[in-house]
């Protein structure tokens, strides 16, 4: 036993002692790339509270979501099973959709309520509203919430638009539904909400939610996924045009001035060496946006593909005291986060299929990951078709390739929309550490084994696939305008009138 882990222990002593689990902060960025921090190399972004995270905690450069889009990535996040368990799939959930990540989920807020935690989710949702609510934060074990329910261009975009010309949006968005609305908890705050103002809402809401459960001595969970830096992007007046990058590098600081504030108040409520901070995003860059979209770095595509930049992302464990800054290159994944957050909290782990490993030695002690492969499944994900690649090692093996809208407008053919499904058989192989760009297709004859190595991939993906029972799809129960979340519901002519 080496002394990190010895001092991680006593650490668990001392917190058994004070009767009181760590508190922990999921940060999760919209649509941000592999290459889109200052921390991961980009030359323009200003991130200096997510660099300061990073430079203080441990740094991820393996480290997955489990979709290359938003609704499907963040119910594997707060459930620690893939997307096609819980049946958020296929593409996204709309404003209007009937169905939302399922009640019999278990999420991470679920896991530690019995343990006294206080729970609250600030931020973009996107896993459902549905009827009266139903599928809301506080029907998911969230005490509170406040934010936009789903995507900031499901909506006409109003108040962004009309803005004075130094604080531009770009893009129509999506003029055919109601105005964004902005919850707190199950109630429609103000409809539409005031974009400009967005993140330092959030700020204050995060302060206080901090604050007095710090003050009230109380564990807590706060889950946080911003809006930024998705498409449109912008800032309100604080970052707008501060940066050189432009409207993505505004939209990123905007983001990143509200994670320095959030740091902040855990140093003043004196809890920030009880806390573990996680950040992360939940898909890759969305390329169609040209500039104004995000990097991928090095990796290949970006958003809506199964190559390494529609899922490899940034990820920033913090917790001072507790984990040695570095970098890790262990193979890690959100599924991860739940099995850790369980351990750390001392939380029972939901009696279901979890496809999440516990993370905690390689946070507290360097150690080795427990994940030896990752799944990557498509936007629209069928039993008929399985997996379309699958990562082992330091292999990733692809079955099928298919370009995206959202990767379109890249030099690069495969990553766009025109590049159309396609079986591989073989599968086309890379090594991910020689060549994490996925340019040079191994062949056999070279260094490496092929036949041998593509049997192993054959067994972990049959053995994968045999436990894998796909949920009823949510996503695929359509849409109802009337369930619009909508401040004025008797209003007429609709959607235009829900406005308050
Ligand atoms: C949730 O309920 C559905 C429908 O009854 C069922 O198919 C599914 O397996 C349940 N999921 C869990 C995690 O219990
Ligand atoms: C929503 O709640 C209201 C009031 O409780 C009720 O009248 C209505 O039927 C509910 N709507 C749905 C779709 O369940
Ligand atoms: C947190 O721990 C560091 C040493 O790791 C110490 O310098 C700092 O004062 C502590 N902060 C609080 C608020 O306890």
């Amino acid at each position: 036993m080496d002394l990190t882990r010895l001092g991680f222990l006593a650490l668990l002593y001392f917190c058994a002692q004070a009767a009181s689990p760590p508190n922990f902060v999921v940060i999760f960025a919209d649509d941000l790339g592999f290459g889109d921090l200052g921390c991961y190399g980009h030359p323009s972004s200003l991130s200096p509270n997510l660099d300061r995270l990073a430079a203080g905690g441990l740094r991820f450069t393996n480290f997955y979501s489990t979709s290359p889009i938003c609704s499907p990535s963040r119910a594997s996040l707060l459930t620690g099973r893939y997307q096609t368990r819980s049946g958020i799939y296929p593409g996204v959930l709309y404003p209007g959709s009937i169905g939302g990540l399922p009640l019999n989920e278990t999420t991470i807020a679920e896991v530690l309520k019995p343990l006294g935690y206080a729970t609250a989710a600030v931020g973009k949702w996107h896993l459902g509203v549905g009827p009266n609510g139903t599928f809301l934060p506080t029907r998911q074990g969230f005490d509170q919430y406040l934010g936009i329910p789903y995507s900031h261009d499901m909506g006409p975009c109003h108040n962004l638009t009309c803005f004075p010309p130094d604080v531009k949006c770009f893009g129509l968005c999506d003029p055919g539904t109601v105005l964004v609305p902005l919850m707190r908890d199950e109630d429609i705050k103000e409809q539409p909400v005031n974009f400009l103002d967005l993140e330092r809402a959030y700020a204050d809401f995060a302060a206080a939610f901090v604050a007095s459960a710090a003050e009230r001595k109380r564990p807590f969970f706060l889950y946080y996924p911003s809006h930024h830096t998705h498409y449109p992007q912008y800032a309100g007046p604080g970052a707008a045009g501060k940066t050189s990058r432009g409207p993505f590098g505004d939209s990123l600081l905007e983001f990143d001035d509200t994670v320095g504030k959030l740091l902040a108040t855990l140093e003043e409520s004196g809890v920030i060496n009880h806390t573990l901070v996680f950040f992360t995003a939940d898909n890759g860059p969305s390329l169609m946006r040209m500039s104004r979209g995000g990097s991928a770095g090095p990796l290949r595509c970006g958003k809506g593909t199964t190559y390494e930049g529609g899922t490899r992302e940034p990820a920033i464990a913090f917790w001072p005291g507790t984990i040695t800054p570095g970098v890790t290159h262990e193979l890690a994944s959100t599924l991860d986060i739940l099995p850790t957050i369980a351990r750390l909290a001392g939380a029972r782990a939901p009696p279901v299929a979890l496809d999440g490993f516990d993370m905690t030695d390689i946070l507290t002690s360097r150690g080795k990951s427990q994940r030896e492969a990752v799944m990557f499944y498509p936007s629209d994900p069928s039993e008929a078709l399985g997996l379309f690649a699958l990562r082992l090692g330091k292999y990733k093996a692809h079955f099928y390739t298919r370009g995206s809208t959202h990767s379109s407008t890249t030099p690069d053919k495969e990553c766009s929309a025109l590049s159309a499904l396609t079986a591989h058989d073989p599968p086309l192989l890379f090594d991910l550490e020689a060549d994490p760009s996925e340019r040079y297709p191994l062949v056999p004859g070279g260094q490496t084994d092929v036949p041998a190595l593509l049997q192993r991939i054959k067994k972990v993906k049959e053995r994968f696939e045999a436990s894998m029972s796909f949920g009823e799809s949510q996503n695929g129960k359509g849409s109802d305008p009337r369930l619009e979340p909508c401040c004025a519901p008797q209003c007429s002519p609709k959607p235009h009138c829900c406005r308050c």
